[in-house]
């Protein structure tokens, strides 16, 4: 048996920020795994040349963020059914033999987060989601799937907002619009899925529509606040969360399908809690 590490990493622009390494470690060490992962900031030019070399030189599981989520679907040989759904992949495995398997754990990285480790309870509940890209791609099903009462896409460019809602719309109530079209009651639940935060920018929303109820989830992380959470706490919503736990909780899917073992989150959890 070789004592060679199985290589495993993560593709973006810009992604030095990300601690997808730092997770696959502990991760890897709780469950007795031998693998490395790394970083590969890889440009949209290069993305597809690039990914395919990785795996030519023997890389076995990639995690995809942004912005190529939508380009990795184009690019695997299979999907799993909710990649297919979402046209978008933010794990490719390569099995011995097989062709490249894009998979999207992000939906289930969210759900987990907000119903296992948040305590929210999603059915009937009114959503907003901030942004359409292959972030919303990901987790729209999933939502959908708990029987909400009603989504809004709201988006800088709101054609792309009403186009995903309309490919999603045999799964519930889901409509998309523009920043300035949003009005209240106040939803129960926003979620920012833009990459705004990455450039410390927020995007211009109306009053109205955070209320004391509100629990506000941002899927960016980082230390401290980001112009999302601040934004939240400034209308007094009930919870401004960062999305730590979706993070984890995607990794732990990713992880299972490249191991097939699916690791223990909480301890990671903690150990991020202390960083961040
Ligand atoms: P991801 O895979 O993270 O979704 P993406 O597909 O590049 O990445 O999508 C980025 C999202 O953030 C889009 O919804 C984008 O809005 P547009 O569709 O109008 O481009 C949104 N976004 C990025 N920067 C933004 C900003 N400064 N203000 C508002 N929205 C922004």
């Amino acid at each position: 048996m070789s004592d060679t590490p199985d290589q495993y990493g993560v593709v973006g622009h810009p992604v030095s920020h990300s601690w997808s390494p730092f997770i696959h470690g502990m991760f890897a060490k709780a469950t007795t795994q031998n693998l490395a992962y790394r970083l590969f900031d890889i440009t949209p030019e290069d993305f597809r040349r690039e990914v395919l070399r990785l795996f030519a030189t023997g890389v076995r599981g990639l995690n995809i963020t942004l912005p190529h989520k939508q380009a990795a679907a184009e690019l695997v040989n299979e999907l799993t059914p909710r990649a297919e759904r979402a046209q978008a992949v933010n794990t490719i495995a390569f099995f011995e033999d097989t062709a490249l398997l894009g998979d999207n754990t992000d939906g289930l990285g969210l759900t987990a987060d907000l119903e296992r480790n948040l305590g929210i309870t999603l059915t009937d509940k009114r959503v907003l989601i901030l942004g359409a890209g292959g972030a919303v791609r990901g987790v729209l099903g999933p939502l959908l799937e708990r029987e909400l009462r009603e989504v809004h896409i709201a988006n800088r460019t709101p054609e792309r907002a009403r186009k995903l809602a309309t490919e999603f719309a045999d799964m519930g109530q889901v409509s998309g619009c523009g920043y300035a079209d949003l009005r209240g009651p106040a939803y129960d639940l926003i979620i920012n899925a833009t990459s705004a935060s990455l450039k410390g920018e927020m995007p211009q929303i109306p009053a109205g529509i955070v209320g004391e109820a509100t629990v506000c989830y941002d899927m960016a992380y980082g230390r401290g606040h980001t112009p999302f959470t601040l934004w939240a706490k400034s209308l007094h919503a009930a919870r401004a969360t960062k999305g730590w736990g979706m993070l984890v909780e995607q990794a732990a899917e990713s992880f299972l399908l490249w191991r097939g073992i699916r690791p223990d989150t909480q301890p990671v959890l903690q150990a991020l809690a202390r960083h961040a």
